[in-house]
């Protein structure tokens, strides 16, 4: 089958579409890869070719040795994905040490995503913790969220808690809440470290003025979960933007119900008594 007949690479595309008519795709903002599955590989293969150009990837996975995946290209634009797609998106290998990449097709005159480590780090860990269910990592340039890491407190218990409160469906879809990263220099290993790290225990990290990672089992899922919490923090920002304290809000005990009731389990680190009805401020600094 050719590549691009692929129902894996249609759906790959329609996702990274979806995603620059969210806005959240400015230029050649974000970067999406796809953990590709045995059958899928087999699929097309005969329209992949392979070369000896292995390149080095900037960290160590080994957990993803032999692992095929879908890639966005660095510097190329969400916008070109379905009109340019053997430009803007590619096939890679991971070789048996973990340590480089090969291209086996697509990424004409392009390379992976800058953000390769962190993307590929994210994989192997989520591989690991889910027995292999999560397939998709994706990276967005997330307007609400981001403008929210100007303001809030940057750490894990303010921001999840502040988001569960603007939505109720908000605690069914990420119980164990998010991560935050600090502002750090992206498309190197460090920043690839810290949110592998996060991604042991959570679905979603945000990069401090700069962004969010997602990770789930599809692409409806990663793109559904990325949707959520994104309009939740639009939420969040009309909020803030009409006062500066809640006038009522769902409460520790309702999210403990709510929990009950869509049999979730809530981390009770979240679900901590807020000193006043500001966004955390009075809470953490
Ligand atoms: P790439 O074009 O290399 O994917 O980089 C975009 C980006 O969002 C960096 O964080
Ligand atoms: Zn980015």
């Amino acid at each position: 089958m050719k590549v691009l007949d692929a129902k894996f690479v249609q759906d790959y595309m329609r996702m990274a579409d979806d995603g620059f008519q969210m806005g959240w795709h400015e230029r050649n903002g974000g970067n999406l890869t796809y953990r590709i599955k045995a059958e899928e590989i087999e699929s097309v293969k005969d329209n992949l070719t392979e070369t000896d150009n292995w390149v080095e990837i900037g960290t160590e996975v080994p957990g993803l040795a032999g692992e095929f995946f879908l890639t966005t290209g660095s510097g190329r634009f969400f916008r070109n994905v379905v009109i340019d797609p053997e430009t803007s998106i590619g096939i890679i290998e991971v070789s048996a040490d973990g340590t480089k990449y090969r291209t086996l097709w697509g990424l004409k005159d392009s390379k992976p995503t800058s953000e390769l480590p962190s993307h590929l780090m994210n994989h192997e860990v989520k591989k690991r913790v889910t027995n292999g269910k999560h397939r998709v990592i994706y990276h967005a340039h997330t307007t609400n969220v981001i403008a929210l890491t100007f303001v809030l407190p940057l750490n894990d218990e303010v921001f999840t808690r502040e988001l569960w409160e603007m939505a109720t469906e908000c605690p069914v879809v990420f119980p164990d809440g998010i991560g935050v990263v600090d502002w750090m220099v992206p498309g190197g290993r460090d920043i690839a470290v810290a949110t592998s790290k996060l991604m042991e225990k959570y679905d979603a990290a945000i990069w401090a003025h700069h962004g969010m990672f997602c990770s789930g089992e599809d692409f409806d899922l990663t793109f559904g979960l990325m949707h959520t919490i994104e309009k939740s923090a639009e939420i969040l920002v009309k909020v803030m933007s009409m006062t500066n304290a809640k006038r009522q809000t769902i409460e520790p005990d309702q999210f403990r119900d709510l929990a009950k009731d869509f049999k979730v389990t809530l981390p009770e680190k979240f679900l901590y008594e807020k000193k006043d009805k500001t966004f955390g401020f009075a809470d953490f600094n």
